[in-house]
């Protein structure tokens, strides 16, 4: 990720003043960066930044803190950095360092991560409470703990010991839920370039292929665009679309299966996630398409729920009560839906909610409920619709014809002030129109 623009700066600004003023004047906010991580022995896997991190500072480096300590008179905005290092950054390259930290990144002081414990004290004594999520960063949890308890002992005679720990769900999250204009032109790439790739994929699909061949149509997508999976790729065709989180990939594609694909590429760390299910042949049989039907119709009329002031549970009741109604009409339950969902019959079928926030991370932060209750929609907000049915291919007294489908329909929706909008619509989802990319 590059150094960031002057406007880019002046959005990592705003986000870190919005915080400031959640946290208020006796706060502190500590936000440790991700750490590189072992794939086998001395090679890593490719660094991704702490969510949290990235989006407060932009500053894509492992081993780095920042502080956001309102009030001080050298500045509210402190961050922490590895050191620069001739032979490291001749190795593993460049490092910006506390000087870098504050021009290119606009902090307000630049220090080497090693000061950060001997400066604690300081930097907490007389705050309230400190805004850190316990149990992530396990290195630091035990400083920040030692150094309040050390606050404590001494706190008779001086400043008041900070006396809570609070995780950063209840500001950080929800400001990172409502998603600014500058996050959004990052999201719209990644679906848009993501809806291409998952084009591409249809469009390289026959039988005889492998499912790692179609993945890497899509990876090849991504990278093209300077992107990435945002999440591990599902390339599942056959019975292995009725494995949820199916990852292997390795299995070859048959004349008259479904293959199903979930996969999202990251732009500068927003991801989208996307899921279509097609024909390997490129023609829907008649009960693939009969099913098909049902979760489409069940997923766009959950789309339409996505509007300001609605409750945030509502898509899943709508995709629950349209697909149950569905799997009564196909004759794979049977009964009233009412009851059948009262008792939770769909389950067999229907394993999975019906969608989750989406941003810098895929599964993303934010809260479902308020005080017990699940949230209304604010404009701002995205979210994944992804209804799907499975029926495993061992399933007793069912239909054979119905054997085996598993079917995921899944877009990425923004909640406009108007009402829902489809992000990754670039990609056919209506059985004609699958039908004709695929023929050409
Ligand atoms: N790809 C992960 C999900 O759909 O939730
Ligand atoms: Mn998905
Ligand atoms: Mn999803």
């Amino acid at each position: 990720m590059s150094i960031p623009s002057i406007a880019e700066l002046a959005e990592y600004q705003a986000r870190r003043t919005r915080l400031l003023q959640t946290i208020g004047a006796e706060g502190i906010a500590i936000v440790p960066a991700a750490r590189e991580v072992i794939r086998n022995r001395d090679s890593h896997y490719k660094f991704r930044q702490d969510s949290d991190f990235l989006y407060l500072t932009g500053f894509n480096e492992p081993d780095s803190v920042v502080v956001l300590a309102p009030g001080r008179k050298e500045g509210a905005f402190l961050l922490f950095t590895r050191p620069r290092d001739k032979a490291r950054e001749i190795w593993d390259g460049r490092r910006a360092g506390p000087e870098g930290a504050v021009s290119q990144y606009g902090a307000d002081q630049g220090f080497v991560v090693e000061q950060l414990e001997a400066m604690l004290p300081q930097l907490l004594a007389g705050r309230t409470q400190i805004f850190y999520t316990l149990g992530e960063h396990l290195q630091w949890d035990a400083k920040l703990t030692a150094c309040v308890r050390e606050i404590r002992e001494v706190s008779r005679r001086g400043p008041d010991a900070p006396s809570s720990f609070i995780a950063l769900d209840s500001t950080l999250h929800e400001q990172r839920l409502i998603k600014t204009a500058a996050e959004l032109q990052l999201i719209r790439k990644a679906c848009d370039v993501s809806a291409r790739a998952h084009v591409r994929a249809m469009r390289a699909t026959k039988p005889g292929g492998w499912e790692w061949q179609v993945a890497a149509e899509i990876h090849n997508e991504f990278e093209q665009n300077e992107m990435e999976p945002g999440y591990g790729s599902i390339v599942g065709g056959g019975d292995n679309a009725c494995i949820l989180h199916y990852k292997e990939n390795e299995a070859q594609l048959r004349d008259g299966d479904l293959l199903l694909i979930d996969a999202g590429g990251e732009y500068r760390g927003y991801t989208a996630d996307i899921t279509r299910t097609f024909p390997v042949s490129g023609k829907y049989s008649g009960a693939q398409k009969a099913v098909y039907e049902v979760v489409l119709a069940a997923q766009k009329a959950a789309i339409a729920e996505l509007k300001p002031g609605v409750s945030s549970a509502r898509p899943h009741e709508v995709a629950t009560r349209t697909l149950t109604e569905g799997l009564v009409a196909l004759g794979l339950l049977q009964g009233d839906p009412t009851e059948l969902i009262a008792t939770d019959k769909q389950r067999q079928f229907y394993m999975h909610g019906t969608g989750h926030w989406l941003g810098l991370d895929v599964h993303d932060v934010g809260r479902y409920k308020l005080e017990g209750r699940p949230r209304p929609f604010q404009a701002g907000m995205v979210m994944t619709v992804e209804p799907g049915l499975y029926i495993a291919p061992n399933t007793a007294g069912i239909d054979p014809r119905f054997l085996g489908i598993g079917i995921r329909i899944e877009d990425d929706v923004l909640i406009g002030a108007e009402g829902p909008e489809v992000l990754t619509g670039g990609v056919a989802k209506e059985v004609a129109d699958v039908e004709a990319v695929m023929r050409g």
